[in-house]
Parts: structure tokens; C-alpha cells; sequence
């Protein structure tokens, strides 16, 4: 009885893995896993990513997608891309931000400051809908509103708090794997990986559209993992302090519980 009650579990878990769905929910392809130096417990963002990241979203993203939660002094803060003080003055400054209302009760637009949030290109979803046809989701969380499943029984091993498991950059393959989807140069709607495969933006990328200065390859696929870096930052600015905290944390329980062992053993010692 148990034995047949084992083997029907058997069959039952054969079954489950070979119908484990190859494709993502929506019908785009399963986004291919990159090498993030902020992965694991030990991560943590390169600098110089983080700000070739930004120089991509500025100068390619931004005409189109908003960082509202993004405020310009953030981009000096530790554990960001870490532009100095002056740098963020002088970028804030090349942006109109509107402010008011003044004296006469009328708003106005005067030059950005370090304190002031990314002004959105567009006023709302409504007028971004009606000029591209469809609304550019803002950059601010999208690394980590984006995720896919890589099925059974493999999205047990990327929840789970084991060697190779706690998988939490799909957001940030998904957006990778996106930017390098085009793959019908007669279609520019056509995304391998796009949920349903026709996505409203053209590819935005392409070989040596962005200038980098520090001898990076000029590549729309390093462009794509250099601005998919920078929203992961976005999404979560404190993703350093949290994982030193984590480690600090447990390193406080492993000396806490060597310390309860050896007083136990103490307590205890004369206790036969
Ligand atoms: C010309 C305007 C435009 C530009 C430039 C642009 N996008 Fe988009 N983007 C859009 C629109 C519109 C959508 C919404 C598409 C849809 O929902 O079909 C979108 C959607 C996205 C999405 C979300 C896809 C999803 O799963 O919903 C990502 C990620 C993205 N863009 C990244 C980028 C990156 C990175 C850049 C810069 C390298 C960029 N975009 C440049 C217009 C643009």
C-alpha cells in the first residue's frame, strides 16, 4: 500500500516536471539568466556600470520613460552610481522642472535642482499613449514589477535560501533578454520575449548609438545589461545596505549561537 501510495507520488512529480512550461506566462520565451555583480549575498553594484547605465537611460530611455521615485541627488548617494555633488548640480540644472504655484497664483518652470525628482517626459499616461501609440511604463520599479517563472521545478530552487537559489534578478534578465529580442528586422513590433510577442516599442538600441568614455564595448548588448543594471538600482537603492546588514546579521547568530553552545556545555558540565 505505501509502497504503490510512493510510487503514484513518483509518477505524479515525473509528470509535473515534464509538463513544466518552457515558455513564460503570456507566451514570450524564457529570458536567459546574465551574470550580475550584485547577485547573492555578497553583491554589490559596479560603479561604472550603474553610471554607463545612466548615460544609456539619459540619452536613449528618457525621451520616452519616467523615474519619477528618482530624485537627481540620488545619483551621488553611497551604493548608487555615486556621481559627485558637482556632477548631479550640473545635470539637475539641464532640466526644466515645473514649480509654483508664484505670487500671481501661476505655475512656472525654472531650472532642476540635486533635490527635485526625474521630471517625466510626458504630463501623463494619456498624452504618452496618444504621441507613441502606447504608455512607456516609468523606469522608477519596473526591474522589479517584471519576473517570469522558469518552471517546475526550477522556481523552487530560485525562491528557495539554498547554494544557487534566492534568485531575485529575473526582473533584470527579463529586461536584458527584451532589449535583445528584436529578432524580425521586418517587424519592428516583434520581441521574442515580450508577453504575446508584439510590444509598442521599436527596438531602442543598436551598436554604437551611446558614446562611452571608459573603453567599454559600445554594443547594444552592453547597453542593454549596463541600463538594466541602472534599473535595478531604481527599483531598489538600498540593495547593498540590505545584503551588508544580511551578512552582518548572520554572522551575529553564528557567534551567538557558538557562544549559547559553549555556555550550555559549561552549565552542564557537572550536571552528572
Ligand atoms: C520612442 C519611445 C521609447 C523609447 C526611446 C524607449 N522606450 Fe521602452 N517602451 C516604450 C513604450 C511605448 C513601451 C510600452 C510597450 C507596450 O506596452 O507594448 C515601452 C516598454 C518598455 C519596457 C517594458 C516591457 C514590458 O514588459 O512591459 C521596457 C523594459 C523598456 N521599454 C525599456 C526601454 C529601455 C531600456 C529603453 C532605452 C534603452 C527604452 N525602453 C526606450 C517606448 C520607448
Amino acid at each position: 500500500m505505501i509502497k504503490t501510495k510512493f510510487s503514484l507520488l513518483a509518477l505524479g512529480f515525473a509528470a509535473l516536471v515534464a509538463a513544466a512550461p518552457a515558455q513564460a506566462a503570456g507566451g514570450g520565451k524564457t529570458p536567459e539568466r546574465q551574470n550580475w555583480s550584485f547577485a547573492g549575498p555578497f553583491g554589490s553594484f559596479d560603479r561604472a556600470q550603474l553610471q554607463r547605465g545612466f548615460q544609456v537611460y539619459r540619452e536613449v530611455c528618457a525621451s520616452c520613460h519616467g523615474l519619477q521615485r528618482i530624485a537627481f541627488r540620488n545619483l551621488s548617494d553611497p551604493g548608487g552610481p555615486m556621481f559627485s555633488e558637482a556632477q548631479v548640480k550640473a545635470l539637475a540644472a539641464e532640466y526644466k522642472v515645473k514649480d509654483g504655484p508664484n505670487d500671481a497664483g501661476e505655475m512656472y518652470e525654472r531650472p532642476g535642482r540635486a533635490s527635485d525628482r526625474f521630471p517625466s517626459p510626458f504630463p501623463n499616461e494619456i498624452a504618452a499613449a496618444a504621441a507613441l501609440g502606447a504608455v512607456p511604463p516609468d523606469f522608477s520599479v519596473l526591474a522589479k514589477a517584471r519576473s517570469y517563472s522558469r518552471g517546475f521545478p526550477l522556481f523552487l530552487i530560485d525562491a528557495l535560501p539554498i547554494p544557487g537559489g534566492a534568485y531575485q534578478e529575473h526582473g533584470v534578465d527579463y529586461i536584458v533578454s527584451l532589449l535583445n529580442g528584436y529578432s524580425k528586422p521586418d517587424d519592428p513590433n516583434w520581441n521574442d520575449y515580450f508577453p504575446g510577442n508584439k510590444i509598442g516599442m521599436a527596438n531602442p538600441l543598436g551598436d554604437g548609438v551611446v558614446e562611452y568614455t571608459d573603453g567599454s564595448p559600445k554594443t547594444a548588448r552592453q547597453y542593454a545589461a549596463d541600463v538594466a543594471a541602472l534599473m535595478m538600482w531604481t527599483a531598489e537603492p538600498k540593495l547593498e545596505e540590505r545584503k551588508q546588514t544580511g551578512l552582518r546579521v548572520m554572522a551575529f547568530l553564528l557567534v551567538f549561537a557558538g557562544l549559547l553552545y559553549y555556555t550550555k556545555k559549561k552549565v552542564w558540565a557537572d550536571a552528572h
